[in-house]
């Protein structure tokens, strides 16, 4: 398996987030590829793809930016087709993230996720993250939309 930075949205790429957004919410559209083409064109967001015998298995995002705290990451959007969980999938993508944010010197990686998501909590849980005690609050827009 192989963990992969997207440089270039090529037709395999939106293929595989069309198959792969769904899974990670039910309400959520798949991006095209000039959306796609905006994540990657940001120097701070690292969109990463898992490759298992050459085919893309996952994605994860990590997002860094600067706050006058420091620099700080968040991880977005970890999602791995059904077909290809329970091997390490998942934890090779996470690592991915947590090692580009480890080059991109952050303080800290947060990522949050629902209890409901019982295997995504049980692998952040196995690779070390904390459990942080803390709200998250989120005001929804009558104009944004999910891509
Ligand atoms: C969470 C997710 C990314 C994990 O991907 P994966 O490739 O299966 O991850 P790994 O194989 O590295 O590890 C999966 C862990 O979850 C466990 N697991 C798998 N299915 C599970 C289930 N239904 N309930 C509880 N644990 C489960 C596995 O046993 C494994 O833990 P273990 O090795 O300690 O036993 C994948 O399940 C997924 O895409 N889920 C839907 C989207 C989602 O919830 N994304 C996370 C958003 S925060």
């Amino acid at each position: 398996m192989e963990v992969e930075a997207v440089r270039e949205i090529t037709g395999e790429i939106a293929e595989a987030f069309a198959r792969l957004v769904p899974q990670l919410s039910s309400s959520g559209r798949a991006p095209g590829a000039a959306e796609l083409a905006e994540i990657v064109a940001v120097p701070s967001t690292v969109l990463l793809v898992a490759r298992v015998d050459g085919a893309i298995a996952g994605t994860a995002t990590l997002v860094t930016y600067r706050t006058p705290t420091g620099v700080r990451g968040r991880i977005e959007d970890v999602v791995v087709d059904a077909g290809a969980r329970g091997r390490g999938v998942g934890e090779a993508l996470t690592e991915g993230a947590l090692a580009e944010a480890g080059q991109r010197g952050v303080r800290s990686v947060d990522l949050t996720s629902r209890p409901s998501r019982e295997a995504a909590n049980r692998l952040y849980r196995r690779m070390g993250l904390v459990a942080r005690d803390s709200v998250v609050y989120r005001h929804t827009t009558s104009t944004g939309h999910n891509t």
